[in-house]
């Protein structure tokens, strides 16, 4: 990444219960769908650029092409995830090993860039997370953090405390870079909880007929800003996912065209044109499949969608529960509905056929359910 490959055996290790990388993620590390500057991706990227460029000439400082592979302590500890917080388990998270994970948020870079001295900074990066497999969930995405440290002589003029000077900066200029990307609409804000912030909140807009959440952020905990050299000032973070927004900046339906390099996809986008209407180039059938099988403790729908998605790649577009009922024995039955479809091309009943097989057999041996 940045220049440095990174090798295959350095992230996917088979026979190292610590590790649960697959090959369909390792070949998206350094792919950096972000630096593209004709990207749905990379053009929206630059559009949040110009906002902060405009809004605080020369103050952010940006890095979009940091290491994913960060330890745990990273992407954890150093934002004050708690110990037993799900985010944190094989079934969520991609272990390279007990120490190394592929991040799971740009947050991860908070506390280094803090003790390296920034005070404004933008973070911008691949992501991944263990998900189900529908038309808005890819195990790698993108997303951009910002943050920004005052000092006390920013809020002391202001008759605010800094919890209450960072709140209100945060919002003024987040509903700016909404309203920056999408134009005048009507915004919201609703209280929720992260780990690294407090308070939190979360900004929806209202856009085409729904509330659309934007982005997560809040008044980062005093703690962060202490272990990392701020001791008495105050801060604000924001994270926001790059494919949501450009989905429905560009009318793109399904989040796997991002990884697209067909040319019908690719040579509709071009640099700062933000929100050019994605015209679809063809809209192949969607072919479904069954498959149900009595579940063990250990069965989990993210461990699912991994052998679908190990064997069907991109061609695998939702993996649905259509049934789930208990036996008198207690034995609970789980049927699942695999839709494939290519966004590229029609697929053969032969290729499919193939592809379903193949996935009843590892289904049985890697996941050792019992097929119905
Ligand atoms: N890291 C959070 C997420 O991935 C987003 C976030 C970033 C929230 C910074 C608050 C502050 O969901």
């Amino acid at each position: 990444v940045g220049g440095v490959k990174i090798a295959r055996e350095d992230v996917v290790k088979e026979d190292d219960p610590t590790n649960n990388v697959p090959d369909t993620i390792y070949s998206k590390i350094g792919i950096q769908l972000h630096r593209r500057d004709n990207h749905p991706l990379g053009i929206l990227k630059n559009t949040i650029y110009d906002y902060f460029d405009k809004s605080f000439p020369g103050q952010f400082v940006k890095f979009d092409d940091l290491c994913p592979l960060v330890s745990t302590k990273q992407n954890f500890d150093d934002v004050l995830v708690p110990a037993d917080h799900v985010s944190r388990s094989y079934n969520d998270t991609y272990y390279v090993d007990s120490q190394t994970v592929l991040r799971c948020h740009t947050s991860a870079h908070q506390a280094e860039l803090l003790r390296e001295g920034h005070t404004h900074f933008l973070v911008i990066g691949d992501v991944y997370r263990r998900d189900s497999i529908d038309s808005t969930h890819y195990p790698v995405f993108h997303q951009m953090e910002g943050f920004r440290v005052f000092s006390p002589d920013d809020w002391s003029g202001s008759g605010m405390d800094g919890t209450a000077y960072a709140a209100t900066d945060l919002k003024k200029t987040l509903e700016g870079l909404a309203t920056h990307l999408f134009g005048a609409v009507e915004m919201r804000w609703v209280d929720t909880y992260f780990p690294f912030t407090n308070p939190s909140f979360e900004l929806e807009i209202y856009f085409q007929g729904d509330w659309l959440e934007v982005l997560g952020s809040g008044v980062t905990e005093q703690e962060i800003l202490k272990s990392n050299g701020r001791t008495d000032h105050v801060a604000w973070a924001f994270g926001l996912g790059l494919e949501r927004l450009a989905m429905v900046l560009f009318d793109i339906p399904d989040i796997r065209l991002f990884w697209s390099n067909d040319q019908r996809f690719t040579s509709q986008f071009s640099k700062g044109k933000l929100g050019a209407k994605f015209k679809p180039f063809s809209k192949f059938p969607p072919c479904y499949k069954d498959m149900s099988f009595w579940i063990n403790d250990e069965f989990t729908e993210n461990n699912l969608c991994e052998v679908v998605r190990g064997i069907a790649g991109d061609l695998v577009e939702e993996v649905k529960l259509i049934d789930n009922f208990t036996n008198k024995k207690g034995m609970t039955s789980h049927c699942y509905r695999i839709a494939y479809r290519s966004m590229e091309r029609s697929l053969t009943d032969e290729e499919i056929n193939d592809m379903q097989w193949n996935v009843r057999e590892e289904v049985k041996s890697k996941l050792r359910v019992e097929l119905r």
